[in-house]
């Protein structure tokens, strides 16, 4: 008898290992609690080779019975910065912290799927490696630390992973090939003016009027400067000026994100944002300083992976679960294996009406139906056997 038997099905010991995690979220880089209990998990399971890259990073290595290629497969392990909402009993047992984008999911998928792999290690190709990472959601990210600063992608021949959407059906499996998600840069700018009486506006130069005039125009960047075909996202998402009813500030401060897949764009984006704050602030006789910051590399899915894992998919859920996915304006570091390694990410559906799980990932409310779980190892048990088949 298998160990997964004695411990009941698979699907109880995913949502055990899912509701632990979703009762002790960590944020980014502070997963010290998350990784060990990952640990502890996979030391239960025969036959994997477990170690620490990072801090609060874990590594499991499966090495097969049969020759092979080097697969990686990623799970992502952070939550957010978040006071939970919901009610259920296994909510947040920590203020301000909640899993609610699913990385909660993420990780106790990845460890059914070494739980299973472990189990028919004689029967598995190649070598699996699966990553526990660390740090999605907080620049300058996990993956690019592991990537950079430990061996991880040393021999790694293809690389592939999840992520759960709500707004996608439980049960489905969606998969693009090419451009899949945006690269999210940011930018802060600090217009500086001359504050005053707010009677007497003549003798100010106002950084909340020039603020709003920046705000407006730079919209005109992407509908009067880039191609309609080409993506970009210009939206800025603070504006802080000011104190009270009666006085014009000295200045303001704003922040916002620009999105964009195509390189050569998104090294343009900068240069047209700063024309535009440059001539507003002059026309007004303000000045500025703009910081701009790249984020995440854009998630651009190599072709020939993905068309592995539409296949597995098909196979695995059937065409009637099956779906092109859209490309998104999120972000997410799994780019960063993908300097290193030719691989593809892929949506696994988790909203239903049933779970009361279509709210927007981030959302307070934010929650999965926990059948995703036992799709998410499915597929992603299917993808790391076919990736490894040697060539
Ligand atoms: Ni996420």
């Amino acid at each position: 008898m298998t160990q997964m038997v004695e411990r009941g099905t698979l699907r109880d010991q995913l949502v055990a290992w899912r509701r632990h995690l979703h009762m002790n979220p960590e944020v980014g880089f502070e997963e010290h609690e998350t990784a060990a209990y990952i640990e502890g998990e996979l030391r239960k399971m025969p036959g994997l080779t477990v170690t620490r890259p990072t801090a609060t990073s874990v590594l499991a290595v499966l090495k097969g019975g049969k020759p092979g290629r080097t697969v990686l497969l990623r799970a992502d392990i952070d939550a957010l910065p978040i006071e939970e909402e919901n009610t259920f009993e296994f909510r947040s047992r920590k203020p301000g912290v909640m899993h609610a984008c699913g990385h909660d999911g993420h990780t106790a998928i990845l460890l059914g799927v070494a739980s299973l792999l472990a189990e028919s290690a004689q029967e598995v190709p190649g070598e699996i490696r699966m990553i526990f990472q660390h740090a999605e959601e907080i620049g300058p990210g996990g993956a690019e630390e592991l990537v950079m600063e430990t061996n991880l992608m040393d021999g790694v021949d293809v690389v592939t992973g999840l992520h759960l959407n709500s707004q996608l059906p439980v049960g489905v499996v969606a998969v693009k090939p090419g451009a899949f998600m945006a690269a999210p840069d940011s930018l802060h700018l600090t217009i500086r003016g001359r504050g005053g009486h707010g009677a007497h506006p003549e003798q100010t130069v106002d950084p909340i009027a020039v603020g709003a005039q920046v705000v407006t125009n730079l919209q005109h960047v992407v509908s009067r400067n880039v191609a309609a075909l080409d993506a970009l996202v210009v939206s800025i998402t603070s504006f802080h000026a000011g104190t009270t009813h009666n006085v014009i500030p000295d200045t303001a401060v704003l922040q916002g994100t620009v999105r964009s897949f195509d390189p050569e764009l998104r090294q343009r984006a900068p240069r047209l944002i700063e024309r535009v704050i440059r001539g507003v602030c002059e026309a007004h006789g303000a000045t500025y300083e703009l910081k701009y910051e790249f984020g995440y590399r854009p998630v651009i899915n190599t072709d020939w992976v993905a068309a592995q894992l539409k296949e597995i998919a098909l196979a695995t859920v059937g065409s009637e679960h099956y779906q092109d996915a859209q490309p998104t304006m999120g972000g997410e570091d799994f780019s960063a294996y993908l300097q290193k390694a030719p691989g593809a990410y892929f949506n696994v559906g988790a909203g239903s009406d049933a779970a009361d799980s279509r709210w927007p990932h981030h959302h307070p409310r934010f929650t999965i139906d926990e059948d995703s779980l036992v799709t998410g190892v499915q597929m992603l048990q299917a993808a790391a056997l076919r990736l490894a088949q040697p060539e």
